[in-house]
């Protein structure tokens, strides 16, 4: 297949959402902006349409989609029993990186649930997206558009390595806002519960909702736990080298760094450190390269996963990364570190 890629820009914007909408309604796959990651969009209602996102990614089929959204309006459609709760939650967040769990109604296909009877429900913020959306006139299911088991494409450079040649249409919006995938909330059960982190936190639902927990298969790293998303129980956003991340004051992570980037060159292997703009200068005769800034945390969550591509381009076998376990976004920054990482950690309490 030929995958058309199309540069948004004020010039072309009204002909590409055109296209794009066309290929959606046709049942066609088209690759999008949103403000967390690129999405890889079908026709959410359409089973047949959805199916082919699973093929494009090699997705496992009990793995489901998130629908997008453009109006709220869409929520009579698409879910059933909503508590008051997502419209408070809406109201705060939407449009923007939330993703929230409801009972679906009978117009969603289990084809795009994974079999379950609930559905993942987002509306983004990014223009691009809502847009395509609206133009569509569909709603639009969509993942990150990455090849299953990669990091999440935050450029459409991201997603032509991936994708070309498996989708339609690639719709290039730029670099994407916030870089990390929306955090999900799960509205079915007593208590809403985080089931992704994210942009936004614990504590930002809290502030809405009261109390809220956090699915312990997230934060823990006990494998027997099951996570209540099915795709967080997947090893994700994996490099090809094998990380190993440091914790703890920055004397010790640094002077561990180093100790273990001694033993990897001696041993032959392509080494790479993962630091912040703060402490780049302290890792020598290494290929080193900065996540960002610890004073502006944005940055980290922007680059993560450019930089986890990076690797596996430099074709790096062994990455040490510090750690960001004291930062506002920890819980998502931390999420995605430890399964890039196959949950290798050094900690300085340990030592
Ligand atoms: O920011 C995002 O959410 C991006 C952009 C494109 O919107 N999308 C995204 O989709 O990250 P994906 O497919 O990569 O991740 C969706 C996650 C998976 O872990 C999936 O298991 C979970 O959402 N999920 C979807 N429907 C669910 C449901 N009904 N119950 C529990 N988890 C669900
Ligand atoms: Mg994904």
């Amino acid at each position: 297949m030929k995958t058309i890629i199309c540069k948004m820009d004020q010039a072309t914007e009204a002909d590409v959402l055109k296209k794009a909408g066309e290929i959606l309604r046709k049942g066609g796959l088209v690759a999008f902006p949103t403000e967390t990651v690129y999405g890889l969009g079908a026709n959410a209602l359409d089973e047949t349409a959805s199916q082919k996102i699973y093929k494009a990614k090699g997705r496992p089929s009990d793995n489901p989609l998130i629908v997008h959204i453009a109006d709220l309006k869409a929520l009579l459609d698409l879910a059933v029993d909503i508590p008051e709760e997502a419209y408070q939650l809406a109201k705060r967040f939407w449009p923007g990186p939330m993703t929230m769990i409801l009972k679906k109604s009978a117009l969603v296909p289990k084809g795009t649930t994974g079999g379950l009877d609930t559905v993942a429900i987002r509306m983004p913020y990014h223009p691009v997206a809502l847009k395509l959306i609206e133009t569509s006139g569909v709603y639009v299911a969509a993942p990150s558009a990455n090849t299953s088991g990669k990091p999440s494409p935050t450029t459409a450079e991201h997603v032509a390595q991936d994708m070309d040649g498996k989708i339609d249409m690639i719709v290039d919006g730029g670099k994407v806002g916030i870089g990390i995938e929306s955090s999900i909330i799960d509205l079915t059960g007593k208590v809403p519960m985080v089931l992704r982190p994210g942009y936004i936190t614990k504590e930002m639902f809290e502030e809405v909702l009261g109390q809220v927990l956090f699915d312990p298969a997230v934060v823990h790293t006990d494998p027997q736990l099951k996570p209540k998303a099915p795709g967080m129980k997947y090893k994700h956003y994996a490099p090809k080298g094998e990380m190993i991340l440091v914790d703890g004051s920055k004397d010790f992570v640094t002077a561990k760094i180093n100790e273990l980037v001694g033993e990897a060159k001696a041993g032959g292997y392509r080494t790479a450190v993962i630091a912040t703009d703060e402490t780049v200068d302290l890792y020598k005769d290494v290929t080193v390269m900065s996540i960002g800034k610890r004073k502006n945390e944005d940055t980290i969550v922007n680059n993560l996963y450019a930089v986890l591509r990076k690797m596996d381009d430099m074709e790096i076998e062994r990455i040490f990364s510090e750690s960001f376990s004291d930062l506002r976004l920890s819980a998502a920054i931390m999420n995605r570190m430890l399964k890039a990482a196959g949950h290798r950690i050094i900690t300085e309490k340990d030592n």
